[in-house]
């Protein structure tokens, strides 16, 4: 079943916050997860560690490069999710995730200097690609965005769709409860209320949707 794997060398980007939402909204909406911590900072171990974990997630630390691939094989059950999360760099780790994944996100934030460092995922997966001889599908998700987007956003969002960069909408925005998420550990649904949670909890929900139907339309492929 699918392997998603979050990687962009930016850091900072929102890599783990997007893997904790995705994970945890699938998780939520009924799928076996399991997060794979990649990231020698150990982002999903804390996060982990802050409260209970949601029924249905199994998180794995310390998952180098000599066991990724056994690791994401051996966890690639039929009706689960594997989230692989990455640290901000280009390693052997990130390029052995790549060669693995149903889908590679890319999350990134709507600045020029985070839009330049993050396509360089893109030379990543395009690597990846030409040594493998098959195609690794692939995805951009704007992060910490605002409510009013700036011409940069827009600019950065042409440029990327005329390169056929596939986008995923809605985008993730700047949000209180999203940073929460590694203060109390758990999910939105069981967090003490962050600012307006409604909003929170609809666009990560739509977030996971999104990249569910892409994951069906690879599937189906
Ligand atoms: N949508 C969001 N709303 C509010 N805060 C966010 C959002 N996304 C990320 N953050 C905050 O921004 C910081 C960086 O996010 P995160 O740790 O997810 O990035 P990362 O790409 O995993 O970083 P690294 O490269 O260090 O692993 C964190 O403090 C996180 O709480
Ligand atoms: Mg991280």
């Amino acid at each position: 079943m699918p392997v998603i794997v979050i990687a962009s060398p930016k850091g900072g980007s929102g890599k783990s916050t997007t893997a904790v939402l995705l994970g945890t909204e699938l998780a939520h909406a009924g799928a076996a997860v399991t997060l794979m911590d990649c990231d020698p900072n150990g982002s999903l171990t804390l996060w982990s560690q802050r409260g209970a974990i949601p029924a249905r997630i199994e998180v794995l630390s310390n998952v180098g490069e000599g066991d990724i691939i056994k690791a994401i094989r051996s966890h690639d059950r039929d009706g689960s999710v594997v989230i692989v999360d990455l640290e901000g760099v280009a390693s052997r780790l990130v390029s052995r995730a790549i060669s693995q994944a149903d889908l590679v996100i890319t999350p990134m934030r709507a600045t020029t200097l985070d839009a330049t460092i993050g396509v360089r995922a893109l030379q990543l997966i395009a690597e990846e690609e030409e040594a493998l001889g098959r195609t690794i599908s692939h995805s951009v998700v704007f992060t910490m965005t605002r409510a009013i987007r700036s011409k940069q956003h827009s600019g950065i969002e042409e440029s990327l769709l005329n390169q056929g960069v596939d986008i995923i909408t809605p985008s993730l925005m700047e949000r209180a409860a999203f940073s929460a998420l590694f203060e109390f550990g758990g999910d939105l649904h069981n967090m003490p209320a962050q600012g307006r949670m409604e909003g929170a909890l609809e666009n990560a929900s739509l977030f996971a949707q999104a990249v569910y139907s892409r994951l069906t339309q690879e599937a189906a492929a």
